[in-house]
């Protein structure tokens, strides 16, 4: 089903104009007012075509008339490739919304903009498209004269039908277009298309160049086109100011150890565990649930390793070792597992992804699962400021935020402390008897960091064992 099932169709006509795209109504929404000339630039396949008919038919479908003027494009092929992306265009044409007209080359500028200024004179076109405007340009030499096309007929369109004109523009790949200038300065908001290539995947990015009726906080947006979906943008959760930890409820660790290097938590903190990639402790998920139970908090746990049923596969079998026998109620009463493939999307598009995943479970804990996966894959200095935007969204929504990985090396070690509240490294030791055992770093922000041996890890352990038994024993949990 198409997402544009959902609009009724032809409701009133003052309704504003829309992108048909929802993040961007919200985060540009008045640059779209009536009356206003935006350029959408690009290199070919960028997504031109796809975002001037997303908007051409969202308004349709809110009884705006939508003039479609391209220059390269046949109709049939236009509306099938649109179909296909959830893009109704006949439909439109249909029910007289939408007018599509395909101008020769051939047209000279003077007999182009007279024919256009007619049809636009005999009908109230809320929206018109021109793609693109490089042929037009293009046909007259200099910057002046083409600055005279932009200025003197183009750029008077939007207060004729006191509507929205989207003029496309083709950047020529490798070279930089010599009249982006020319355009950028006489129309009222840019937008340039992007993609590249990371992770071996194709990544899209919309960048707002321009927006001369609305203030723009965020210059990138990445954004998918999908079969059936058609344009959608993932804008991050910007929050300006770094949230501050709320003091008030403190998180109780679950056993003396823990409690004695950390003293308590808070909703906000960010807490950093790590382990040796051949030897992963297998007793981590019982510090989460002993977390969990201690407290009364909901987890929502999202792994890059494991699929949701291996996940509950691995709880259970490290709560089996210490003797719950009711494992599957305990986990659903306690954790939502999702298992996510962190390289099905762009690190932009993951990350929103993820906050999209804690606005709807609305858990009290997130814990992500194998951060080296996705850190490993990405350059530092691009995942970075994403995940500070996600980590500082998760803060100001309160929630604990928990971030394991195997110890790949000591550069994403310390990148990752480094945003952390608070720090255990654990690691593998000889133990007495001959084979091994863990010993853990422990550091909380503001406190001296501590160092404990293996037999306060099991004591540790043991006390979280109590902690479960009895709750599965059916007794009651101070809160
Ligand atoms: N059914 C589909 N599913 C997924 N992606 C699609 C589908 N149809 C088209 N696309 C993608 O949309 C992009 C085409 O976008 P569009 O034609 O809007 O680009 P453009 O910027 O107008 O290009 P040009 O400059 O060549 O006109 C292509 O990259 C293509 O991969
Ligand atoms: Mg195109």
């Amino acid at each position: 089903m198409s997402r544009y099932n959902n609009i009724i169709v032809g409701v009133s006509g003052m309704e504003k104009l829309t992108w048909g795209i929802e993040g961007l109504d919200k985060l540009i929404g008045d640059a779209i007012a009536p009356g206003s000339l935006i350029a959408i630039a690009g290199h070919p396949g960028a997504g031109k075509t796809t975002l001037a008919s997303t908007i051409c038919y969202a308004n349709t479908l809110r009884g705006r008339k939508c003039l479609y003027i391209s220059f390269q494009e046949s109709r049939n092929k236009l509306f099938r490739v649109m179909k296909r992306l959830g893009i109704d265009l006949e439909s439109a044409e249909g029910r007289g919304f939408l007018k599509f007209i395909n101008f020769p080359l051939a047209l000279m500028p003077e007999e182009f903009l007279s024919e256009i200024k007619k049809i636009v004179e005999r009908n109230e076109y809320k929206v018109i498209v021109i793609d693109s405007i490089n042929p037009l340009l293009g046909s007259v030499e200099g910057n002046l004269a083409k600055r005279a096309i932009l200025q003197n007929f183009l750029y008077n369109l939007p207060s004729i039908t006191n509507g929205l004109t989207i003029l496309l523009a083709e950047l020529p790949v490798g070279e930089k277009s010599i009249w982006l200038g020319e355009l950028e300065f006489v129309v009222d908001s840019m937008i340039i298309m992007r993609h590249r290539i990371e992770k071996s995947m194709l990544v899209r990015l919309m960048e707002i160049r321009k927006t001369r009726n609305t203030p723009v906080s965020v210059a990138q947006i990445p954004f998918s086109i999908a079969e059936g979906r058609g344009v959608e943008v993932w804008p991050p959760p910007i929050i300006e100011e770094v949230p501050s930890v709320k003091e008030e409820e403190k998180i109780e660790l679950p056993c003396k150890t823990l409690s004695a290097a950390f003293k308590h938590l808070h909703r906000g903190h960010v807490i950093y565990i790590t382990y040796p990639a051949d030897a992963r402790p297998w007793f981590t998920p019982m510090i989460f649930l002993g977390l969990s139970i201690k407290n009364d908090l909901k987890t929502l746990l999202i792994s890059y390793r494991y699929a949701s049923s291996d996940l509950a596969e691995l709880i259970k079998r490290s709560l089996v070792k210490i003797g719950v026998e009711d494992v599957n109620e305990l986990i659903s009463r306690y954790f939502k597992l999702v298992g996510l493939n962190p390289f099905t999307m762009s690190i932009q598009q993951l990350l929103v992804h993820e906050v999209n995943l804690v606005k709807e479970a609305k858990p009290d804990v997130v814990i992500f699962h194998g951060v080296e996966i996705p850190f490993s894959a990405t350059r530092t200095r691009e995942y970075m400021p994403y995940l500070i935007n996600q980590l500082n969204y998760l803060k100001k929504e309160q929630v604990l935020i928990i971030r394991t990985s195997s110890y790949l090396s000591e550069k994403i070690y310390r990148v990752n402390a480094g945003i952390s509240d608070v720090v255990i490294n654990i690691g593998l030791i000889k133990a007495s008897h001959g084979g091994f055992s863990y010993n853990a770093y422990l550091w909380r922000r503001a406190e001296e960091p501590l160092l404990i041996d293996s037999n306060e890890v099991d004591e540790c352990l043991s006390e979280i064992k109590g902690l479960i038994n009895c709750l599965g024993a059916g007794q009651s949990v101070k809160h």
